[in-house]
């Protein structure tokens, strides 16, 4: 059945935002500085055109297909995306019931306002990832890590496109904050303490303590390079940002850490050489992605990011992109570019402002129905026979 009022994932993102006040319609839709790299994340898609093929029997259609062991019945997930009980009291718990119910796997914010136990329990195993922000005092992130593999959580997707936040203007003039009585809900007793550390990225505690005399006697605060780790309550705009994460030192801690219950994936790679790296390094997957336009802006769309990265992955392992997508024609073009699996952020935050659970439930059904009227009516039975053959690019963009 059909909800009349909404047809579209552009009707979603109308009655969203009828539903928000200011503060979090500005933090959930914004990107960085000008916006234009989230913008052309849409618009990338226009530049790709269907050829579609005919005559074909297409009265068996299988749009699924399978992820961390399960059945998923489209290549899309739900991205992580911080703080849901903005959009709806009833927050990533009722994102989650969305997903077990539409049979798509969810990734979950470590910056959540629900519990990773509570979205875990009562999904009797229904596959769920957890979106890892590394902080500075690891031990906090080792719990949380724990945590997860206790409650079953197939793979951790450590973000890697935040060394320092990216300048949203609107969640600065709004002073944004999580209003009273929600919680960042996977720290609420946890706070950090490296007080008086000065750390430095990626170097030794030698070469720290000799830069920190350095600069108290010659260049003091503005030296860019020394740096205090965050203290305090653990909050989305102190912590998530970590600017000393390194392949060398932090993947192979990583995976240690997650071994043997939980995939280690890594989330924001958006070139060849980073992939090379990904594969040399032993991640499990990438993730293609500029965060939804909110880090760097001028980066590449991810759709334009993602053939140079396919190729450099020779198949050895999965690449899933996300940012843009707002129809099942953009997960259609996106697997035929190469892409085994797609990630769904802002639409699925209109979801939940516009009917909580039912309305996420909304959005994935839309998507799914129109991936799957894109597959019948161009020519293709199953994920694996969407190549690049179904695609052309053309000059002009433009919906
Ligand atoms: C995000 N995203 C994100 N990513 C992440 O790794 N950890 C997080 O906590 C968040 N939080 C977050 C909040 C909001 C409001 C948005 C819009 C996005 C990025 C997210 O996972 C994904 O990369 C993008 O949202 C994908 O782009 P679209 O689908 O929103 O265009």
């Amino acid at each position: 059945p059909h909800d009349l009022n909404c047809l579209t994932i552009a009707e979603l993102a109308k009655h969203a935002e009828l539903r928000m006040v200011k503060q979090t319609r500005d933090y959930y839709n914004e990107g960085a500085d000008s916006g234009s790299t989230l913008l052309e994340n849409s618009t990338a898609y226009s530049k790709y055109r269907i050829r579609p093929r005919v005559l074909r029997d297409m009265s068996l259609i299988d749009t699924s297909v399978s992820i961390w062991g399960a059945r998923n019945s489209v290549p899309i997930g739900v991205a992580p995306t911080a703080m849901q009980c903005l959009a709806h009291p009833d927050g990533e718990v009722a994102t989650a019931k969305a997903c077990k119910e539409a049979g798509v796997t969810m990734g979950l914010s470590s910056f959540a306002t629900s519990t990773l136990e509570d979205v875990a329990s009562g999904l009797n195993g229904h596959p769920l990832v957890l979106q890892l922000y590394l902080f500075e005092e690891r031990e906090h992130s080792r719990k949380l890590i724990q945590r997860a593999k206790k409650a079953g959580y197939k793979a951790v997707f450590l973000t890697v496109d935040t060394p320092m936040l990216g300048r949203r203007n609107m969640e600065i003039r709004n002073q944004f904050e999580l209003p009273k009585p929600y919680k960042i809900a996977n720290f609420v007793d946890d706070s950090t303490s490296s007080a008086s550390e000065m750390v430095m990225g990626g170097s030794t505690p030698e070469s720290v303590q000799g830069e920190e005399k350095k600069s108290t006697s010659t260049k003091g605060y503005y030296d860019r390079k020394i740096r205090q780790a965050p203290t305090g309550p653990i909050t989305f705009h102190t912590h998530a940002p970590n600017p000393t994460l390194s392949w060398e030192r932090d993947i192979g801690w990583l995976k240690e850490q997650c071994s043997p219950e939980m995939e280690v994936w890594v989330k924001g790679i958006a070139t060849a050489e980073d992939t090379y790296l990904a594969v040399r390094h032993g991640v499990d997957g990438i993730v293609v992605s500029n965060h939804g336009g909110r880090q760097l802006n001028g980066a590449l769309a991810t759709l334009d990011a993602l053939p140079e990265i396919v190729e450099a992955a020779k198949g050895r392992i999965p690449v899933h992109v996300d940012g843009g997508i707002r129809h099942g024609t953009d997960v259609f073009k996106a697997v035929a570019l190469g892409a085994d699996f797609v990630w769904i952020g802002r639409p699925v935050l209109w979801g939940l402002a516009y009917k909580g659970q039912e309305g996420v439930e909304l959005c994935l059904r839309l998507l799914s129905d129109e991936f799957r009227l894109c597959m019948g009516l161009a020519g293709t039975v199953k994920v694996e026979d969407i190549t690049k053959e179904y695609l052309v690019k053309i000059d002009k963009s433009g919906f």
